[in-house]
């Protein structure tokens, strides 16, 4: 399959409410793809079926060719065992507004921990590994530092050195900014470029419309629950062709 991600009319309610009600759309290996829309549009829900951090209730959702969650079993909706589920979950790394660090391991300890527990390699390969990421973050020399000697922006970036360090088929970053003061916004965000730029392919909800618009190769509009419009992002931007994304945009800091 030439899709690294496919999305197809994923239905999801929270008890009575429909919050997905049909989302539909497909990704391929490199692209960089940036979700956006207004507070309570289904974003974050979005993201937390794709790694099944939320279960869903209609559609499928299929990585690398393999379903999410669910097969459909002779035309029955069946759930994938516990360790079908759990190879799944290996596929997609995530990144949160709320970093959520263990507090009382270092940032070498941090990244080190899935891949010997998870991954079970080696102490010292494990620790190569977190020393090169950290590196690539521009983390070097802060191997030992535990995350409350680090700023916010430097938590996220170990954060997001955790998440990627697992080598995961897709990275799922949902707004990785929010929670930072606004000068330290720059250093993740080059950080999440520098990502794209080597070719991970991320599917990303943001708040930051220039990085929307700048990294992004496809851009998606949710608007209550359904995907509004999508498109190449600098015709997206220039000429919406929908009011709500619109007004979206117009409300928007650039
Ligand atoms: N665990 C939950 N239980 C019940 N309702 C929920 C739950 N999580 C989300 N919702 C509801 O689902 C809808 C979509 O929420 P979601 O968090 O996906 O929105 P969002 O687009 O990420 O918003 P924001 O920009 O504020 O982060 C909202 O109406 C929300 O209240
Ligand atoms: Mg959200």
């Amino acid at each position: 399959m030439e899709n690294l991600l496919e999305v197809r009319d994923l239905r999801k309610s929270f008890g009575a409410t429909e919050v997905l009600k049909g989302v539909n759309f497909t990704m391929r290996r490199g692209d960089v793809v940036s979700i956006i829309g207004s507070s309570g549009s289904g974003k974050t829900t979005l993201l937390r079926c794709v790694n099944l951090l939320e279960e869903f209730q209609g559609g499928s959702i299929h990585i690398d060719g393999k379903p999410v969650g669910y097969v459909d079993d002779n035309g029955r909706r069946r759930r994938l065992s516990e360790r079908e589920i759990a190879r799944g979950r290996a596929e997609t790394g995530m990144a949160f507004q709320q970093f959520n660090l263990f507090p009382h391991l270092t940032a070498a300890g941090n990244i080190m921990l899935g891949l010997t527990k998870v991954k079970k390699l080696g102490k010292a390969e494990a620790g190569g590994i977190a020393e090169t990421w950290l590196k690539r973050v521009g983390l070097e020399g802060r191997e030992d530092h535990y995350p409350g000697q680090l700023s916010g922006g430097q938590q996220q970036r170990v954060a997001i050195a955790r998440a990627v360090a697992m080598e995961p088929k897709l990275m799922l970053f949902d707004e990785v900014t929010s929670a930072l003061d606004p000068e330290l916004v720059s250093e993740v965000l080059q950080t999440v470029k520098d990502l794209a730029q080597d070719g991970m392919t991320m599917l990303l909800v943001t708040h930051e419309m220039r990085f929307a618009r700048d990294v992004s190769s496809k851009v998606v509009f949710m608007s209550e629950g359904r995907i509004a419009e999508e498109g190449d992002p600098k015709t997206m931007f220039a000429d919406p062709q929908t009011e709500r994304l619109r007004e979206f945009l117009s409300s928007s800091v650039f």
